[in-house]
């Protein structure tokens, strides 16, 4: 089942070719217990790629442990609760999924969550720095423009940053808009690629609808609707659940597409493609997300944001103030005494 999830995005993707070479990773998530927490862990759980799955949080990773050791999956699961415990959970782990912390409740931005997320990613990426230095650490927590560039200070101070192993999670942005692209155009969503660039949060989301695969073209006033819809899908679900939440389901599918498509290319598998927030120099924004070839050893080349029509221009020159503080707030917060 794990391997037929939707192909990633992106055109370059249709030129996959995989050879994969080695299918044993060992993945950790932490934040294992919430709402993407546990059915992440179970897209795990199945995946032929994964060998050891360690699941961390500060409440329920027994029961959510010994609930899915119960599947007949290969994978071997293993539950660790508490600080005490967390440097166990990371032991020998090559991929940490982070995605703890709190979501968003109605009429919240992702930056509302800073205070709160903030610390809860520095003191995790603090332990893996320690514990696992060579791990692909792979950042779900929100606001992820921020998350990302604290992890990357966490690592720095600890002297194990290696700017190829650390992403922030954007394969959702992808995800949410092959399938509103396929509605719109009739199109079957597993034929639809389209790279999303930018950041992870409002305006700072940037699809890159003339780079669709197949191609598709819109009247403005629609690709304007359409581009405006995919920046607050997001919201879209946080309404809808009126206050139990933000997306955990459509969310555990996408980092476990991501999560696939690296451990794949840390196997050996070539052509493996993902959008992903990384640290970049594709624009004057530190970090930002672009279409990632992956491999061996985290992000092989990164693949820019190619040819963009004027809109698509314009949506980069209005994104990057919100993303240029947002980054700068990140790294603030690691860097002040
Ligand atoms: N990157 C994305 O596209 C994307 C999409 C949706 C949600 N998110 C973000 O993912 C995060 C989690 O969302 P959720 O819906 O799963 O929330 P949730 O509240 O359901 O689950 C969060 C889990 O984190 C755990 N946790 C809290 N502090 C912890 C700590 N110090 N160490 C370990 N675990 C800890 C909680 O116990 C809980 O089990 C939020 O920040 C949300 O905004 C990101």
């Amino acid at each position: 089942m794990f391997s037929r999830l939707a192909r990633p995005a992106s055109s370059i993707i249709n030129r996959n070719f995989s050879t994969t070479i080695s299918n044993n990773a060992n993945v950790a998530v932490l934040g294992a217990s919430g709402g993407i927490g546990q059915p992440l862990s179970l897209l795990l759980k199945m995946s032929p790629f994964v060998t050891r799955l360690t699941l961390y949080d500060i409440a329920h990773t027994p029961g959510v442990a010994a609930d899915l050791s119960h599947i007949s999956s290969p994978a071997q699961v293993k539950g660790f609760m508490g600080p005490n415990q967390l440097a166990d959970c990371l032991k020998g782990a090559e991929v940490v999924l982070i995605p703890a912390g709190v979501p968003r409740k109605p009429g919240m931005t992702r930056d509302d969550l800073f205070n709160t997320n903030a610390s809860i990613v520095r003191d995790l990426v603090s332990v893996c720095a320690d514990v696992c230095p060579k791990a692909m650490i792979c950042i779900i927590t929100n606001p992820v423009n921020s998350t990302v560039p604290i992890a990357a200070e966490v690592l720095k101070k600890k002297k194990v940053y290696d700017p190829r192993r650390l992403f922030g999670v954007t394969t959702l942005d992808v995800v949410r808009a092959s399938t509103f692209i396929a509605e719109a155009k009739g199109l079957s969503v597993k034929s639809v690629n389209m790279p999303i660039i930018g950041g992870h949060s409002g305006v700072t989301i940037i699809p890159l609808i003339s780079q669709c695969t197949p191609p598709v073209s819109f009247p403005q006033d629609v690709r304007e609707k359409l581009t405006v819809r995919i920046q607050n899908a997001g919201t879209e679900v946080v309404e809808a659940k009126a206050g139990s939440g933000s997306a955990t389901l459509s969310m555990a599918f996408a980092a476990a597409k991501f999560a696939e498509s690296l451990v794949e290319a840390i196997g050996g598998a070539t052509g493996k493609v993902e959008c992903a927030f990384v640290e970049s120099k594709e624009t004057e924004a530190k970090y930002f997300a672009t279409p990632i070839l992956l491999g061996r050893h985290g992000v092989e080349t990164n693949l820019g944001m190619g040819k963009l029509i004027e809109y698509e221009r314009k949506l980069v020159d209005a994104a990057m103030p919100e993303l240029l503080a947002n980054i700068k707030k990140g790294e603030e917060f690691v860097k002040k005494p």
